[in-house]
């Protein structure tokens, strides 16, 4: 097998056999991946919102409802929210707690929401799954009308760094030849061996900082903090030591 031979390119438009759910193998790695993901992402994420007892969080593209359950282990109400009918319908069946509800809609239009109905708004690794820049800017708009005026809005990225980086460890990006790192929306392949030899690769969109910063601030909000990712000293020896963050984490507020 060669070293990086595709379990399957997910979907043209955007990772369609995870976001439909359809494909059981592809899930199954996806969630062993998502266990990286507590020590890369959500934990940090977690960390940086402190004390939520009291709460109300939404998060936006929850998928698995990994992340959306254990918050809603604390906060006084946790609703997730994805696209996708299959990981909306795992979430429902999965999780039983009665602070803990799952919609499914589209981020770019919250009008089950009332205006300022959150403290907390989370978004992990969903913009890149949106390949125009418009809906970009309309779900940052629609976030920070849900958000209360002191809330928090906390979203990822994969970082631009390990967007650009060569091959290492376990996972290497595919750019097409007329890739640039300037040209915002460009499409590549971000490919992670997961288990052995087995992979998903990810169609992901790439969005410049100097966009990111440009839509948050035509939207009212800044960013107050970033984290940028690496595996704690008490993560386990099986996940490969990157020399660079492979996330991004803009926490950010109102203005
Ligand atoms: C890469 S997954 C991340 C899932 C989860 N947040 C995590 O960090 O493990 C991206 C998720 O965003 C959802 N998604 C993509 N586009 C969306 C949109 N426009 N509105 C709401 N959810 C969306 C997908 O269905 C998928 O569940």
């Amino acid at each position: 097998m060669e070293l990086f031979d595709f379990v399957g390119i997910i979907g043209e438009r955007s990772n369609e056999s995870l976001m439909e759910y359809e494909d059981k193998d592809l899930l199954d790695l996806y969630t062993i991946k998502d266990e990286e993901h507590w020590y890369t992402l959500f934990n940090p994420l977690i960390a940086y919102l402190g004390d939520i007892e009291g709460k109300k969080i939404l998060d936006i593209g929850c998928g698995s409802g990994a992340l959306a359950n254990e918050l809603s282990k604390k906060a006084c109400q946790v609703d997730g929210l994805d696209s996708s009918e299959g990981w909306i319908g795992h979430c429902k069946k999965t999780y039983d707690r009665e602070n803990l509800r799952f919609f499914r809609a589209t981020a770019d239009d919250l009008s089950l929401f009332a205006d300022e109905s959150f403290d907390i708004v989370v978004m992990n690794m969903v913009v890149p799954n949106i390949y125009d820049a418009d809906e970009i800017r309309r779900i940052f708009g629609e976030i920070r009308r849900v958000v209360k005026e002191t809330g928090d809005i906390v979203f990822s990225d994969l970082h631009p760094v390990c967007v650009m980086a060569h091959e290492e460890g376990n996972r290497k990006q595919v750019r097409p030849d007329d890739f640039s790192y300037f040209k915002d929306g460009n499409r590549f392949t971000a490919v992670v061996k997961i288990e052995g030899d087995r992979e998903i690769a990810f169609s992901d969109s790439h969005w410049t900082l100097g966009f990111y910063t440009d839509v948050l601030d035509g939207n009212g909000i800044y960013i107050k903090k970033i984290i940028e990712s690496t595996y704690p000293e008490n993560a386990p020896k099986k996940f490969f030591r990157y020399s660079y963050p492979e996330y991004i984490i803009f926490c950010c507020k109102k203005f």
